[in-house]
């Protein structure tokens, strides 16, 4: 953008930088023979009921504007999904429908952020919520992850030493896009005694909580937590459910926020379309048997991943617990960009690199696994011939 133009923006829109993910997926869209690796989607399409759904919707005439808060079939629908789940007792004034985890996103930060608010995240993270929290203005304070016996880790203390009273929210995403890293039920509830004692929000971006490697669900929040916490649940339909291209998600958050997301949804999108929203209901009430067979598929996707990977002598492989991505580094490699430009440009394989994730990623690359069996063999003969 030339420097003229940017006179004409607003501070705020003038200082967002590009996605360093998709400056890698720019330059390999056009390239044949592609394998790309670098986005956080799977290669399945949605379940055919959930799309049969929708069509039927649409046919039936749910052509029209919906309730702010969402459709009341739906928002039951994650009431008693949540409850069930995670054993939680939320009712209807604490869902409100979003159109994805990243609109769920910008309309919590919205909703609770004043310019300059101090607002604490991990890194490495996955880079929207630090931007979108920016865009409201807040003064982002960085927590890191460290890697300790072949396994990431946070180190609570400091955490809990950096939500001071004057804080405005600590935003965690557990499984944690890229490392993988789960926040266990112990920690959580060290977490929420420390914000209740200082009335800080928990922001927490659940949306790969079924993509869990020791159970159905992810420890959670939701089930710690009363109605009426400082609490918010960000969760999507985008992965567990793979279904990235409808743009469909909700928020849990207490009953006070209600009046007030749905202010904020009017003025930003007026409210999610009513057929996907129908397509949703689908894909909680008769889900679970196609979530198992994609935790499943997950899972050997994993072992396949990690077996490679620790494989090439170069690598140096950290164990995930959730999510579908390995992070990992290169010995000898400090530039992730330069890494990942390299390793498009000579196998075709498309990776993330570890710098579009934070400082704390750099000298990292994020692979996703939520790909065929045969897709994953081909990307790590590539690999393997290139990095070792
Ligand atoms: C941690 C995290 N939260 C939210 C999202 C957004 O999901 P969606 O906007 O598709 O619902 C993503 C997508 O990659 C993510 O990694």
């Amino acid at each position: 953008m030339n420097r003229e133009f940017d006179n004409h923006l607003s501070a705020r829109s003038g200082a967002l930088s590009v996605s360093k993910i998709r400056e890698i997926a720019e330059l390999g869209f056009d390239q044949p023979n592609v394998i790309p690796l670098w986005f956080g989607e799977g290669a399945w399409p949605s379940a055919e009921n959930i799309v049969s759904s929708a069509v039927a919707s649409l046919e039936a005439g749910d052509h029209f504007y919906q309730p702010n808060s969402g459709k009341m079939v739906l928002r039951e629908e994650v009431v008693s999904y949540t409850n069930r789940i995670y054993n939680a007792s939320i009712d209807v004034s604490n869902v409100t429908v979003t159109a994805s985890g990243t609109q769920g996103l910008a309309l919590v930060a919205q909703a609770i952020i004043s310019p300059g608010d101090r607002v604490v995240v991990l890194e490495p993270g996955w880079p929207n919520i630090s931007q979108t929290f920016e865009i409201s203005g807040a003064n982002i304070v960085t927590e890191t992850l460290e890697v300790k016996d072949g396994h990431w880790h946070l180190d609570m203390s400091e955490l809990l030493s950096a939500l001071t009273p004057e804080t405005q929210a600590v935003v965690l995403n557990s499984p944690n896009n890229p490392t993988g890293w789960v926040m266990s039920i112990e920690e959580q509830s060290t977490l929420l005694t420390h914000c209740r004692k200082y009335g800080i929000w928990i922001v927490s971006d659940d949306v790969y909580s079924r993509l869990y490697a020791n159970g159905s669900a992810a420890p959670s929040f939701l089930s710690i937590t009363n109605p009426d916490d400082l609490f918010i649940s960000i969760n999507s339909f985008s992965k567990a459910w793979s279904m990235t291209g409808w743009r469909l998600g909700w928020l849990i958050a207490p009953a006070q926020l209600e009046s007030v997301l749905a202010m904020l949804t009017e003025f930003n999108i007026a409210c999610p379309p009513g057929f996907i929203q129908q397509a949703g209901v689908v894909a909680l009430r008769d889900g679970e048997d196609r979530l198992q067979a994609l935790q499943d598929q997950l899972g050997q996707g994993y072992v396949l991943a990690a077996s490679r990977l620790r494989n090439i002598r170069s690598v140096k492989f950290i164990e995930s617990a959730g999510a579908f991505y390995c992070f990992f580094s290169v010995t000898g490699a400090s530039d992730s960009m330069v890494l990942a430009r390299n390793i498009l440009q000579e196998t075709g394989v498309g990776l993330a690199p570890g710098i579009a994730f934070g400082r704390a990623g750099e000298g990292y690359l994020r692979l996703c696994y939520a790909q065929p069996e045969d897709v994953l063999i081909e990307a790590f003969d590539r690999l393997e011939a290139f990095i070792d």
